[in-house]
C-alpha cells in the first residue's frame, strides 16, 4: 500500500465524478461522511453492494487498514468490476475481497458476520439485502444507505420497514444523494 497512489487513483476517479459521474460514484463528501462513520464504530468486516468502479470501496479500504478491518465488495457489471479490480489493484490495497456476481443470487455464499454493510447498488433490492442481511449483523453493526432522498418513492417501502424494525435505531443524513444510517441495537 502507497499513501501517494492511493492518492492519485482517488484523485483521478474523483475528476471523473466531478465531470460527469458515469459510474455513479458516492461524492468524495458522501464519502469523507462514510469514512467518519467507520472511525467512529471500527467495524472489522464490511459488505458493500454496488462496487462499481471501486471509489467508495477504496475509500473504505483505506479507512480500515488502520484497524486491520477488512472490505468485501459485489459488482455484477463486469465493465465496472474489472475496472474497479484495476484501480483497486493500482492503489495497493490488499484488504478488498471483489466479487462478481448479482447480490441476492451469492449472499449466503460469502459466510460470516458482517460490522458494516453499504448498500449502494440497485433500489428495488434493497429490501432484499436487508432481509438476507439483518441476522447476519453483528450487535452495533450498521447499515449504511445510499439514495434515501434521490429516490425517495423507490426507496419509501425499504424506509418503512427498516424503522418499524425495533431492532434497528435510525438516521437520514441530508448529504450527496441522501444517506440512512441503521445501527442494530
Ligand atoms: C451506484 S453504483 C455503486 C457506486 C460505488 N459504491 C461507489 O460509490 O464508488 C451501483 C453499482 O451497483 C451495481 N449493481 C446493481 N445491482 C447489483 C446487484 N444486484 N448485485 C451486484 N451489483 C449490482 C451496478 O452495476 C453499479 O455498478
Amino acid at each position: 500500500m502507497n499513501k501517494n497512489t492511493i492518492e492519485q487513483v482517488k484523485t483521478r476517479i474523483e475528476q471523473v465524478i466531478a465531470n460527469s459521474n458515469p459510474y455513479w460514484n458516492i461524492s468524495p463528501e458522501t464519502a469523507t461522511y462514510v469514512v467518519s462513520l467507520l472511525n467512529t464504530y471500527k467495524p472489522m468486516r464490511v459488505l458493500e453492494i454496488g462496487t462499481s468502479i471501486g471509489y467508495s470501496a477504496i475509500r473504505i479500504a483505506e479507512a480500515l487498514t488502520v484497524w486491520d478491518g477488512e472490505l468485501i465488495t459485489i459488482e455484477s457489471h463486469t465493465e465496472r468490476f474489472e475496472i474497479a479490480k484495476k484501480n483497486i489493484a493500482e492503489t495497493g490495497l490488499k484488504n478488498i475481497q471483489q466479487v462478481k456476481g448479482h447480490a441476492p443470487e451469492i449472499l449466503d455464499g460469502i459466510r460470516g458476520t458482517f460490522d458494516l454493510c453499504f448498500f449502494d447498488a440497485t433500489k428495488y433490492e434493497h429490501l432484499s439485502y436487508f432481509n438476507a442481511l439483518k441476522e447476519r449483523l453483528n450487535p452495533n453493526g450498521i447499515i449504511i444507505t445510499d439514495n434515501m432522498l434521490s429516490h425517495e418513492k423507490e426507496l419509501a417501502a425499504y424506509k418503512k420497514t427498516v424503522e418499524d424494525n425495533p431492532q434497528f435505531e435510525n438516521e437520514l443524513i441530508d448529504i450527496g444523494t441522501g444517506l440512512l444510517v441503521s445501527r442494530k441495537l
